[in-house]
């Protein structure tokens, strides 16, 4: 319980990475606590791509790149990506999508690997190089990018303190 609530609150984002790979059990271990995640009547929409192949990921990295107009490593380095979509025929596809990324990102601290939440998932997965991507994976065009999860081992400087918590963050009734 205490760990549990340690974890929850030292997860932080990390934005540099050493391009040593993760354990298999970790990342096993971190796949399985978000597919565990809750969803609206459990129909269990989203699906998590867990994508190592040096290949893939940097070809995700240059389409996230492109949809800020930025060249850079959108993913910092990090050696996997997960990537959570949901199918859109689910009503509640973003929230349990999004409480598929938290389970994620959380799981990872719990098991000593450093994460971030990357953004911009739906519009890389709504290009034709994205579609033809999933058409690989086998899923099909309903199904919408929600985040990527990066994951890897912290390099120096890659993880700032936590920011403050803003005040009236909680109303107590
Ligand atoms: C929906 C969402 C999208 C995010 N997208 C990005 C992103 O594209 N790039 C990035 O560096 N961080 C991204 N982040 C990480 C946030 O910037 C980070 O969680 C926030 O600054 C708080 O820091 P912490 O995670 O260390 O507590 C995202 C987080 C969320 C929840």
């Amino acid at each position: 319980m205490k760990e549990t609530l340690y974890d929850l609150k030292s997860r932080r984002s990390c934005r540099k990475y050493l391009p040593t790979q993760i354990k298999e059990e970790e990342l096993n271990a971190i796949l399985e606590a978000g597919t565990y995640a809750p969803s609206g009547m459990n129909r269990q929409p989203a699906v998590i791509v867990a994508v190592q192949d040096s290949e893939t990921r940097n070809k995700i990295a240059r389409l996230n790149a492109a949809v800020m107009g930025a060249d850079m490593d959108p993913f910092y380095g990090a050696p996997t990506v997960l990537v959570v979509f949901a199918s859109t025929a689910t009503p509640t596809w973003l929230e349990d999508g999004a409480l598929v990324m938290g389970n994620l990102l959380n799981a990872a601290q719990a098991v000593g690997v450093d994460s971030c939440y990357i953004y911009r998932a739906k519009e890389v997965f709504e290009t034709e190089e994205g579609k033809e991507l999933l058409r690989k994976w086998g899923l099909g065009e309903e199904y919408a990018g929600v985040g990527n999860c990066i994951l890897g081992y912290r390099a120096e400087g890659g993880v700032k303190e936590a920011a403050p918590r803003k005040d009236n963050y909680v109303i107590r009734v």
